[in-house]
C-alpha cells in the first residue's frame, strides 16, 4: 500500500492552517478513531519546517533545537539531548549506559546504525547469576543491585562515533549545554520524582546515591532545583581530553572502583563486579548492519541484534502483511496485531542473542514465506493458546514441527527515546538507557553519574524460559536488548521516525503506533495517544485501562485474551500515576514536492511520562 498521506504533500502549506489533528491524516477525523483527540497544545506536539526535536524533557529538547540553529547536524543534536537527558532524566540514561542509534545520512540516502550497547567483562561467564551457594540462578532484585551487572557503557563511545561519521561540529561544543544545564540545575519533575520513588530500597543502601535522590529518606520533591556539579565536571573533562579520560584514564578508574568497592551507606551491603581498564579499553561501538524490512511499499529501518527490536517489529509487520488491515473491522485489526506479536515473540525468544556470539537467523526470520508459515496459525475468532512455541526455520506453511520457546515477564517504563532532525534531512532515532530505574544504583562517586546494570538482560540460566538460551553472558557479549529506535522511509526518504522505552514491551509499542498510523488511518498524535496492549507470547497481555474500555478489547476478551494492567510508572500500587506502557517520541515528514523540504509534525506524549517535549526550528513554517 503506498499511504495517502504522503500524497497530501502538495497541500502540506494549506495543511498548516488546518487543526492540528488532521495534518498528514488521510482517515477519518482523530475524535472518530480510537477515541482519542490529537488537540495539540504547546509542549508535547509541534510542526513546521527546518529542525525538529522530541525528547523526555523541556531542557534535552531545546539543547538540541540549540544544536541545530547553531549550525549542527542531527548527530551533533542528538549528542547535546543525550548528554542533557544525562541531567535531566539521570535515572534513564546517561554516561553509565549504551544505547542504540539509528541514523539517515541525506547525503547518500542510506540508513545506518551504532551499536552503543554495554558488554559484559572479561570475567563474566555463563555462570554470572547462578548463586555459587545454591547453585540456583539469583533473584532479578538480588542481581540488579550494586557492581555485579554493571556492563561496560557504551553510550560516550556511540557519542563519539555519531560525531565522527555525521558531525559537523566537535564533541565538546555537543557537550555544552549539558554543561550548562548540570550546572545551573533543573527543576525536578513529576517523572523524575516517580522514578525516584521506584527504587527508594536500592537508593538507600548507597550513600552518595541517597544523599543526591533521597535527601533526609524521602525522593526529591517535585520543583525542587537538582544541580548536578560532579557531571558537569565530568562532563568538561571529556570535552577536554577526549572519549579516552573515560575508557583509558581517570573516570574510567572511578568506574573500576565502584564497581569493586561500590560506595555503601553504613551497615549495607551491595554485589561487586570486575571491571578492568582493558574492559574499557577495549570498548567499541558498532557500525551495525540494520535491518531492513518492507511494509506496505514502506521501508522499515531497526537495529539488528545485539537487540532483538529489528528483526521482531520487521518479522511482525510481515505477518500483518498477509492481512489488508486498512479494510478489516478494528477488532480484527487488533486481534492480528496481537497475534502477529504473540507469535513474532515466540520467534525472538528462541532465535535471537547477541550476533556477534550466536548465528541470528535475520534472513529467515524477516522472509516472505516464514512470515505467511505465522500469519496462516492467526485466527481472529480464536486467540491461540500462550506461550506459543517458534515456527520451525524451514516453514513455509502452518503444518511445519515448531520449536520450544518461552514467555516474557512484565517490563517497566524505565529507558528514553527521543527523535532529531535536522534541515539538510538528516534523521536520528536514539534509545538509550541504564536499564532498571537507577540503574545498579551506584553513582559513581565525584563524577555525577549512575552505573547501569544492563548485564540483567541476559538469561540467568542455561534453560531460561524453558528454552535452551543464546542469551547467556560470556566476556564482551553485549546482553540481548529490545531497544526499537526506528525509521521509516518512503521513495528513500524519511517519513515516520520513532521509538520507545519500556524494556519488551517497546517493541509492542512500536508496532503498535506503526499499525496505527499506515494501516488504520490515524494521525500521528491520535497514534501515539491511542491506548496500549502489550501481548509478547504470555499468557495474559499487558493493557493501559484506557485500552479495556475500546470495543476491540471485548472482542479480544471473547477470543480468549486475559488482560493485566500494566504498572504504575513508579511500580507502586497506591500510585496516582496511572498506569502506562511506553513513551513514544516520533516524527512524520511530508513534502510538496520530491526535492522541496519536508514539512514535519513531531509528537511526544502529552499524558504519559507526565508529557514530553516537541520543537521545531521554524515552528509553523
Ligand atoms: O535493552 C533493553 O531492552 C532494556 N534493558 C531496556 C530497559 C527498559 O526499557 C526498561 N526495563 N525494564
Amino acid at each position: 500500500m503506498k499511504h495517502s498521506s504522503l500524497n497530501l504533500a502538495a497541500a502540506s502549506a494549506l495543511a498548516l492552517s488546518l487543526a492540528v489533528g488532521l495534518l498528514g491524516c488521510s482517515g477519518p477525523t482523530p475524535e472518530g478513531k480510537g477515541g482519542v483527540t490529537g488537540t495539540a497544545q504547546p509542549g508535547y506536539f509541534a510542526q513546521g519546517s527546518g529542525g525538529a526535536v522530541v525528547s523526555d524533557t523541556v531542557q534535552s529538547t531545546q539543547a538540541g533545537i540549540d544544536v541545530l540553529a547553531s549550525g549542527g547536524s542531527a548527530a551533533d543534536a542528538a549528542v547535546a539531548v543525550a548528554s542533557v537527558l544525562g541531567v535531566t532524566n539521570p535515572l534513564v540514561g546517561g554516561l553509565g549506559g549504551g544505547g542504540y542509534l539509528v541514523y539517515y545520512d541525506a547525503e547518500t540516502g542510506e540508513v545506518s546504525t551504532i551499536d552503543g550497547r554495554e558488554t559484559a567483562r572479561a570475567a563474566d561467564t555463563a555462570t554470572l547469576f547462578i548463586d555459587p551457594a545454591t547453585g540456583e540462578p539469583l533473584s532479578t532484585q538480588q542481581a540488579n543491585i550494586g557492581g555485579l551487572a554493571v556492563g561496560v557503557p557504551g553510550q560516550l563511545a556511540l557519542w563519539q562515533r555519531a560525531i565522527d561519521r555525521w558531525g559537523k561540529q566537535d564533541l565538546a561544543s555537543a557537550l555544552k549545554p549539558a554543561i550548562d544545564v548540570a550546572e545551573q540545575g533543573v527543576p525536578v519533575n513529576t517523572a523524575l520524582h516517580n522514578q525516584i520513588a521506584d527504587p527508594q530500597k536500592t537508593f538507600g543502601i548507597f550513600g552518595n546515591t541517597a544523599e543526591t535522590y533521597l535527601p533526609g529518606g524521602r525522593p526529591l520533591e517535585t520543583g525542587k532545583i537538582l544541580k548536578n556539579p560532579d557531571l558537569a565536571q565530568t562532563y568538561r573533562i571529556i570535552a577536554a581530553e577526549g572519549t579516552d579520560a573515560f575508557y583509558r584514564g581517570e573516570i574510567g578508574q572511578s568506574m573500576i572502583d565502584a564497581v569493586a568497592n561500590p560506595p555503601v551507606a553504613d551497615g549495607k551491603s551491595a554485589s561487586t563486579g570486575t571491571m578492568t581498564m582493558a574492559d574499557l579499553a577495549s570498548y567499541s561501538a558498532l557500525n551495525a548492519e540494520p535491518i531492513r524490512s518492507s511494509y506496505r511499499g514502506l521501508d522499515d529501518y531497526g537495529m539488528g541484534s545485539s537487540s532483538s527490536g529489528g528483526v521482531t517489529v520487521g518479522e511482525a509487520l510481515n505477518i500483518l502483511e498477509q492481512f489488508p488491515l486498512k479494510d478489516e473491522n478494528k477488532a480484527v485489526a487488533t486481534m492480528r496485531f496481537l497475534e502477529a506479536s504473540k507469535l513474532a515473540f515466540a520467534d525472538r525468544n528462541a532465535y535471537v542473542g547477541d550476533r556477534a556470539s550466536v548465528e541470528v537467523p535475520d534472513e529467515v526470520l524477516l522472509s516472505e514465506g516464514f512470515a505467511k508459515s505465522r500469519a496462516c496459525l492467526i485466527d481472529p475468532a480464536k486467540a491461540l493458546p500462550a506461550p506459543q512455541p517458534a515456527g520451525a526455520l524451514t516453514a513455509t506453511d502452518c503444518s511445519a514441527a515448531p520449536v520450544a520457546s518461552g514467555t516474557e515477564t512484565v517490563e517497566g517504563q524505565q529507558t528514553n527515546h527521543f527523535v532529531v532532525s535536522d534541515a539538510e534531512g538528516n534523521v536520528a532515532s536514539y534509545t538509550n538507557t541504564i536499564n532498571f530505574y537507577g540503574g545498579s544504583g551506584i553513582l559513581v562517586p565525584g563524577r555525577g553519574f549512575l552505573l547501569n546494570n544492563e548485564l540483567t538482560d541476559f538469561d540467568f540460566a542455561a534453560a531460561a524460559r524453558g528454552v535452551e538460551s543464546l542469551n547467556l553472558p560470556a566476556p564482551g557479549k553485549r546482553p540481548r536488548s529490545s531497544m526499537s529506535p526506528t525509521i521509516v522511509l518512503q521513495d528513500g526518504k524519511p517519513y515516520m521516525v520513532l521509538g520507545s522505552p519500556g524494556g519488551s514491551t517497546i517493541i509492542t509499542t512500536v508496532l503498535q503506533v506503526l499499525m496505527n498510523r499506515i494501516d488504520l488511518g490515524m494521525s500521528l498524535q491520535d497514534a501515539v495517544a491511542a491506548p496500549r496492549a502489550s501481548q509478547r507470547n504470555s499468557a495474559t497481555t499487558l493493557i493501559e485501562p484506557a485500552f479495556e474500555e475500546l470495543p476491540e478489547a471485548e472482542q479480544a476478551k471473547a477470543a480468549g485474551y486475559t488482560f493485566v494492567v500494566a504498572p504504575t510508572p513508579d511500580q507502586n500500587p497506591a500510585s496516582v500515576t496511572p498506569p502506562t506502557i511506553g513513551v513514544v517520541a516520533a516524527l512524520e515528514f511530508s513534502r510538496p514536492g520530491p526535492d522541496a523540504a519536508p514539512m514535519v509534525i513531531a509528537v511526544g506524549e502529552k499524558e504519559r511520562r507526565g508529557g514530553t517535549s516537541a520543537q521545531m526550528t521554524n515552528p509553523g513554517g
